[in-house]
């Protein structure tokens, strides 16, 4: 159980792992995530399940920190000591229309088993990639298959157009008839393009990633404003509607730890920086 059988460097400090547990597989649905554990010392990692079948779990980490560092280091043929999933609530997949799917960093990994199960249900889909350079695009091959047309931005124009999601989205919103967006990536570029689809009285879907602990709504880390009212990400989340969130108490919360974060990671990162 939780054996990885396959583990790939896919970017710029990201990798891709395939473990085994058909349990999850069984129970899983778009939207929904894991908290992992490599070893009884280590920290809690929620991630993502970005596909499930055959009791085959595959995840996609981007090394940010320590925790994040050493699972990358793990190897095939090692095992998760705890993996517990699913947790949250999954996407809501129905027939709305016209959907652009926006994917920021390694929020394209989340929001692939979305966009795929949209496509399924028969809605047209348009997807944005932004990643910092070509290096860390991730999965834009995986997205050109089930998209109508794919977009891909890059801040420094190594790939596709130079900028960001947001420029593309700005010409789509004014072009074509859009019914919604979903966005998953970095707080601000979920809270961008929160304000375009307001501007737009377009409505948006983000998933929010603040610090999670147990991921069972008892610790209360995961607390965000959503309508002025506390929710918890965990249980009541990850999707919102981006417009009731109040980004920048989260924005300003994700940061409440950097210090001790920095001290944490002493060793340096394996992934070569060249790897795609
Ligand atoms: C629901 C959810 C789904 C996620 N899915 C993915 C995914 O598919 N792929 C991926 O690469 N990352 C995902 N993340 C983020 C991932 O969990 C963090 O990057 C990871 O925990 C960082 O740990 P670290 O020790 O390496 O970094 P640290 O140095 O500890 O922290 C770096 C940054 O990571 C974030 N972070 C740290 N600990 C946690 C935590 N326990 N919970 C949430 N965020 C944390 C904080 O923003 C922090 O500033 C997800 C987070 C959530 C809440
Ligand atoms: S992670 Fe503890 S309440 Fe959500």
């Amino acid at each position: 159980m939780n054996e990885i059988i396959e583990i790939n460097c896919i970017a710029n400090l990201t990798y891709e792992i395939i473990f085994c547990n058909g349990e999850i597989c069984e129970n899983s649905k778009p939207g929904q995530f894991l908290i992992l554990q490599k070893d009884e010392f280590s920290e809690r990692v929620p991630l993502t399940i970005v596909n499930c079948e055959d009791g085959k779990v595959r995840v996609i980490i981007k090394v940010v920190g320590r925790s994040s560092l050493e699972i990358s280091e793990m190897k095939v043929g090692d095992s998760f000591k705890n993996v517990v999933g699913p947790l949250g609530n999954h996407s809501e997949i129905r027939k709305y229309g016209n959907i652009v799917c926006i994917g920021g960093g390694v929020g394209a990994a989340p929001l692939l088993p979305v966009t795929r199960e949209l496509k399924k249900t028969g809605n047209k889909i348009i997807s944005i990639l932004g990643a910092a350079d070509a290096n860390s695009l991730i999965l834009d091959d995986e997205f050109e298959k089930i998209s109508e047309k794919l977009y891909i931005t890059t801040n420094d124009g190594s790939k596709g157009k130079k900028g960001f999601v947001t420029d593309i989205l700005k010409e789509l919103l004014k072009e074509k008839k859009v019914d919604i967006i979903w966005a998953i990536g970095p707080m601000i570029m979920m809270r961008e393009v929160t304000k375009l689809s307001v501007e737009n009285a377009v409505p948006c879907w983000v998933s929010l990633n603040p610090i999670m602990v147990d991921g069972t709504g008892m610790c209360g880390a995961c607390r965000v404003h959503i309508k002025n009212e506390i929710k918890f990400a965990c249980v009541d989340g990850p999707e919102f509607s981006g417009a009731d969130v109040n980004w920048d108490e989260l924005i300003s919360r994700l940061s409440q730890y950097r210090d001790q974060e920095k001290s944490a990671t002493e060793y340096k990162c394996r992934c070569d920086s060249n790897a795609k």
